[in-house]
Formats: C-alpha cells, structure tokens, sequence
C-alpha cells in the first residue's frame, strides 16, 4: 500500500523509554518525508473522491410558510490537493496540513413549498479546504510504532452552489440554507475519514521487521532502543541492531559503541551499522558451532597443484610419508573465538582465529589426528545490497600459521603455508561465501524497495545511503 512510507516516518517518531547504544542508526532526511507527503496527499486524495455524503432533508421556515427539501445522489466528481506540507512537531509525532483543496459535487434536490413540488439537479464547489491532522506515534510493547490521530480540524473556506432545473426564484430560497448544510456534512465527513486513514495505517507499521529471520540459526531485532530524535531536518531512529539466536536471546560479551550518522542530506533514507551489528551476528554463529568445516579431497578443484592426501604432506614432513602412507586427508577447519569485524574508513576487515586440525583417514574410516594449527586470518570483506538485504564476499588478505599440537614430531610450519593459503582462498573462503551472498535483512517495511543505494564503509561502521520507493 502507498502510505507504507508514511508509516515507516511514523514509526520513526515513536519512543521508548530504554536506554542502550544502538547499533544501527536510521536516518530519515527532509527528502524522504517530502516522497512521505506525497504517497500520503495521494491516498487522501483517493478517499476524498470516495467522501460518502449522505441523502439529507429539513424544513426552513422562510418569509410565508415552509420549506421542504430533500437532497440526495450527493458525490464527488473532482478533488484537488494542490498544496500539502508534512512537519515534524520534535518529540510528539507528525503534522499534516493541507491547503487551498477543492472538492466538486453533484447532487439532486427536491422541494415542496407551499403547494408547489419542485426538482432538479446542483453542483457544489467547495475551495478553500484546510485540512490540519496531528498524528501521535508511540511504540507498542513490541518495540513496534503504532499512531493515532491527535487532533483534526478541517475547515471549507467558500462553498458555490449552482441549480439546475426547477423555478429560478426558488434558489433563493435554497442557497440561504442548504449552501451551509452541505458545507457542513462535508465538513463533517472529513475528519472521520483522515483518523480511518490513519488507523488503517497501524496494521502497515506491524510489517517493520523488528525482528527479521535471517536463517534456522538467527534473526535480527531491530526494535527502537531509545525515543527518536526529532530535528528540523530529520529524524533519527535508534535500532537495537543485534543478531540473535532463534528463539534463545543470549547478551554476547561486548556492547555496541556510540554510533553517530554523518551530516548527509542528499537522499531519503541512511542507514548506519555498527561493527557491533556484525559482530553480534558472528558471536551467535560462532555459539550455533556452525563456523566449522570439514574439509576433504572432493572439495579441492581438480586443477590444485596439490593434494589432501599423506602423499603431498607427506613430501614436506617425511614423519607422515612413513607413519601413514597412501593415505587420503581430511581438514576440519573451526574459529575458536568470535571472529571480529573492523571497519576503518574504505576498509571493512575480518579478524579470524581458526585451528585446522589434519587427520590422517585409515582404510577402516579411523581419523588419525596429525597436527593442529592455529590459523590468524585477516579477510578483506565487501559489502554490497541485494534487495533489502545486506551481502557479504570475503577474500584472504592474510594469514598466519603456527603450529598448536603436532602428533607427527616437530616440523616447520612454513612449509606447508602455501597448502593452506590455497585451502582457504579456494575451499573454504567460497563456501563462505555462498552463505553471505544470501544476505541478512535490513531494517524495512513491507513494501519498501531501496532506489540507487549505496554502501559506504566508515569508521565503526557501515553506512547504507538511499532513496526509497514504495510498491503496490
Ligand atoms: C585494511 O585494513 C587491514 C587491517 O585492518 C590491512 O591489513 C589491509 O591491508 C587494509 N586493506 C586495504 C586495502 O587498505
Ligand atoms: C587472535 O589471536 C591473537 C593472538 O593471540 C590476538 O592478538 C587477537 O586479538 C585474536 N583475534 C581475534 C579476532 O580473536
Ligand atoms: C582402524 O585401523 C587402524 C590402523 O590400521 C587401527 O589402528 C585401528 O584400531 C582400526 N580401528 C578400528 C575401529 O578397527
């Protein structure tokens, strides 16, 4: 629906009274609210076409008797918005105003008076219609917006009306008193049809992905962390930002750092996120144990210079030619610590510290452990938008190996440095990156797509910048 960006700057207004570093930051600019206003001048402009006037009658005593009259058929043929702004009101919500609107109607008319019965037909042109909503935004106990309207007066500056049909000094007769009755059914139908707007919105903003599945093992809570901070020129919302495991929410031991936004303007949406964000995600991947592989023969490309089997290692360390010969090698390669991402202006590097333990597999099946190695990687990391989700690809950058526990004498690991460098790079590295091309879900609303975004790599931080369009 076309008011779903209303909604999400609504949602944006709302506040929460908890107090903890954010790690993502959203920024909504002037821009984003002036595409706001019109998807909203849009869809008020459908409703008012749809304005529901009633059939009405009464009787006006006039100079000699009575007047009977009967209005009916009364609909809209033309409404125009031409002028609308949207405001911030800091710390309450949103203002809507809209001025100088017309609205044209048509209808019916029927009299008796005296003994005369008469009809016809009449158009009504309303201008000067001044429409002022205040909308409060809250958070529900969901950490979710919800809105409602504050206060709403709408006001019809003149009102012409024209009859058709019927004898002509009747109209006087008319315009006296239907011209102010009509004025004020419409009048009155306004502001119920603005709050209906506005209350149809509260199911929308229920589509704001505070908590977004990412896969079986995480999903991301994006809920409000503190109140927004309204400015003039924008309003910025504080998202929680942190990776979960599914259904069992456990604090990992560090906490987000201030994030703050750059001053840009120029599109509708930034989005900041933390290192922390990222960080969150590895620890709860790193708990699931699901950072470990085992790593065989199949996996290396037929292409390598090399081979996992005693043969290859055995020719650098001679212990493994003799104690296990002709024998086929399997790798199980596992982080031992959070790996740590660290953004530096342009420079987005991951911090790994691994252990590849090398078993050597008998003809029985039987793993026999021959060494295990800690491997210090440092992984350059790119980032990039694939729909409303955020993707990764990684690339070794560097690496460095010193042996943990040999079960095959001592040997000098340098020399079977190069194996490893071609089993991350060529084996392991594209696994991973298989699963970070899927992407992990950014803050949205249902029907939010991202125009032209751009991602940045700052200090700390990412930061995502963006028009927005909305879609059905
Ligand atoms: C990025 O930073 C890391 C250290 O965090 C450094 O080793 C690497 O060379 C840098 N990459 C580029 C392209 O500057
Ligand atoms: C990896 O280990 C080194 C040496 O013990 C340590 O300095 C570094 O902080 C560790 N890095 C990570 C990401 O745990
Ligand atoms: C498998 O074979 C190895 C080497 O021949 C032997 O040491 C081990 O006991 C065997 N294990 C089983 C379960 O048969």
């Amino acid at each position: 629906m076309i008011l779903s960006w209303c909604l999400f700057i609504l949602a944006l207004t709302s506040s929460t009274t908890l107090s903890t570093n954010p790690g993502v930051e959203v920024r909504l600019t002037n821009k984003g609210l002036d595409y706001g206003r019109q998807l909203g001048i849009a869809y008020v402009q459908q409703e008012l076409r749809n304005v529901k006037i009633p059939d009405f009658s009464g009787t006006e005593r006039v100079v000699v008797g009575k007047v009977k009259y009967c209005l009916s058929k009364i609909h809209v043929v033309n409404v125009g918005l031409p002028r609308s702004a949207i405001d911030l009101v800091p710390g309450s919500g949103v203002k809507l105003t809209i001025g100088d609107a017309f609205i044209s109607m048509q209808g019916n008319w029927k009299i008796k008076y005296l003994v005369l019965k008469d009809s016809g037909s009449f158009d009504l042109n309303v201008n000067g219609l001044t429409i002022t909503t205040s909308i409060a935004v809250r958070s529900d106990e969901t950490g979710r917006p919800t809105v409602s309207v504050t206060s709403c007066a709408a006001s019809v500056g003149s009102a012409k009306i024209k009859f058709h049909g019927g004898a002509s000094w009747l109209y006087d007769l008319f315009t006296r008193f239907i011209d102010k009755a009509l004025r004020d059914a419409l009048q009155k139908q306004i502001c119920p049809l603005v709050t209906k707007a506005v209350e149809a919105l509260v199911p929308q903003l229920k589509t704001l992905n505070v908590l977004a599945k990412v896969d079986k093992y995480a999903e991301i809570e994006y809920s409000m962390v503190s109140s927004p901070a309204v400015s003039t020129s924008s309003i910025d919302l504080s998202l929680k930002g942190e990776f979960y495991n599914i259904g069992k929410h456990q604090e990992p031991p560090f906490s987000p750092t201030a994030l703050s936004l750059p001053p840009q303007t120029d599109n509708m949406l930034y989005i900041a996120l933390s290192a922390f964000t990222f960080n969150s995600a590895a620890f709860v991947y790193n708990n699931a144990k699901v950072l470990s592989i085992y790593i065989t023969d199949d996996m290396v490309p037929k292409s390598s210079p090399f081979r996992l089997n005693t043969k290859t290692f055995g020719a650098l360390i001679p212990q493994i030619a003799k104690q296990f010969p002709g024998l086929m090698i399997k790798l199980l390669l596992k982080t031992e610590e959070n790996p740590q991402i660290n953004f530096k202006p342009k420079n987005a590097t991951l911090q790994t510290n691994a252990t590849i333990t090398a078993y050597a597999i008998q003809l029985n099946g039987t793993l026999s452990p021959l060494f295990v190695l800690n491997v210090e990687s440092s992984i350059s990391t790119q980032v990039f938008v694939v729909g409303m989700k955020i993707a990764g690809s990684l690339s070794l950058n560097k690496m460095k190996l010193s042996l943990g526990t040999s079960y095959v004498g001592q040997f000098e690991v340098s020399t079977i440095d190069h194996i490893f460098q071609m089993v991350l790079k060529v084996v392991a590295i594209p696994i991973a990156n298989v699963y970070l091309a899927e992407g992990y879900p950014l803050p949205a609303l249902g029907k939010m797509q991202f125009v032209n975004p751009q991602l940045q790599i700052l200090k700390d931080s990412i930061l995502l910048s963006t028009d927005v369009q909305f879609t059905g």
